[in-house]
């Protein structure tokens, strides 16, 4: 009888050339780039074409890249439509994993397979996602979507597109740095979930639609709107160790600490720990930031549990202005950069994702006639 291996913990699945993390040292490579270096010196854009093409791009190929983001970015008038249309959501995740779906219905390609075709949605979904989530947000709050502009970069313009003024140099620069972050992960629960879907050679929209609704959850993407809220619930910094000792006193998790891979600091914390410092101090908004640093620092005391990438972004976004309930569609808008380069990456190599199972259930029983029941 095989192995059990709970949650896949330590099993290697497949090869990929993408992304690796190094648990014990707490590193993240895309494509043999330290995720310090690209933080510091390269751009969201250039960043996804690392990811899908395995090396950094000249400047002609990084200026062709931009350009179809510009011409892609701009949603279907049906997109916003829908968005208009339909019921309000519980979570506005519900209503990315809708409208995301539906891109694919407008997508003359959907259902073309060549290779060339999915470069193509892969240009568009990524171009997309964010136009999608901005648009979403203003909807919801009865103002107009605002179109992109196609002279500003990825991520100056989703915060465009979100409030309507073009942001600082800073705030751009912070928010790219942001995107650059959250791109890509290995094999995470979200990613897995697009390869299963993509290694059946189902469409990329499908493989979307499916990462998507896992990165929804608490234990993923979800995690980052949670500590924002636990941030508000605690209110000040001279509350924070308290509330936080309450909730491992209930066995409670807390959010945004733990990793299944790290087994010591999640490099991308590190840096955008400085973000939430720096722009806390800048927009007079520090106390966020205090708070979590004294959290951070119980939960390593006490529990030996270090920050993941979701405890620092959630201040950092916050003091950016973003929302709280749109925060893991933020995560989206970086990530789809990396779920492509994987969809991409298993049509080009692909088998079938099928594991099994080891049956614990009941054996050797007989059909009985329903009224004998
Ligand atoms: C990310 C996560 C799901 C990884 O989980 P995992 O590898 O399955 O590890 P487990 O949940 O089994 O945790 C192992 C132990 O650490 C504890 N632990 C892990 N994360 C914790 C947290 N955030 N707060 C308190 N305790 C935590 C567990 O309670 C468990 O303790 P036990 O052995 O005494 O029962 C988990 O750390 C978690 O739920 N974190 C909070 C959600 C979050 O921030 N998710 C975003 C991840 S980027």
């Amino acid at each position: 009888m095989a192995e059990v291996k709970a949650g896949l913990q330590n099993v290697v699945i497949a090869t990929s050339e993408i992304c690796s993390i190094d648990g014990a040292q707490g590193r993240l490579i895309y494509r043999g780039y330290d995720i310090g270096d690209l933080a510091e010196h390269s751009t969201f854009e250039e960043v996804v074409y690392l990811l899908w093409n395995g090396r950094l791009p000249r400047r002609a190929e990084l200026d062709q890249l931009k350009q179809q983001f510009a011409q892609t970015r701009a949603v279907a008038p049906q997109i916003l439509d829908l968005l208009k249309n339909l019921p309000p959501a519980q979570h506005p995740m519900e209503t990315l994993r809708t409208a995301i779906s539906a891109l694919s219905l407008y997508d003359a390609e959907s259902e073309d397979m060549s290779e060339e075709a999915n470069w193509r949605k892969a240009v568009r979904l990524t171009a997309q996602m964010g136009t999608v989530v901005a648009a979403y947000a203003r909807i919801r709050d009865g103002k107009e979507a605002v179109a992109p502009d196609p002279r500003l970069s990825h991520a100056a313009n989703f915060l465009y597109m979100l409030t309507g003024e073009r942001p600082s140099e800073e705030e751009a620069r912070w928010f790219d740095i942001a995107l650059i972050l959250h791109a890509d992960h290995s094999f995470n629960a979200s990613t897995f979930a697009a390869r299963v879907t993509a290694s059946t050679l189902s469409d990329m929209h499908s493989a979307i639609t499916s990462a998507i609704g896992a990165l929804k959850g608490p234990l993923h993407g979800g995690a980052n709107e949670r500590v924002m809220r636990m941030l508000l619930e605690i209110g000040s910094v001279d509350k924070a160790e308290d509330h936080v000792r309450g909730l491992l006193a209930e066995r409670q998790k807390v959010m945004g600490f733990g990793h299944r891979v790290y087994r010591t600091k999640d490099p991308r914390a590190t840096i955008l720990r400085r973000m939430s410092e720096e722009l806390g101090r800048r927009t007079g908004q520090v106390k966020w930031f205090e708070m979590s640093e004294r959290i951070e620092e119980l939960m390593v005391r006490e529990k030996g549990i270090n920050a993941n990438v979701d405890f620092y972004s959630a201040s950092s976004y916050y003091v950016l202005g973003i929302p709280v309930d749109l925060y893991t569609l933020i995560f989206a808008v970086s990530r789809i950069s990396g779920w492509t380069a994987h969809v991409l990456e298993q049509y080009a190599n692909n088998r079938l994702i099928r594991p099994l199972a080891e049956y614990t259930g009941p054996v050797g029983l007989k059909y009985v006639p329903i009224d004998q029941r």
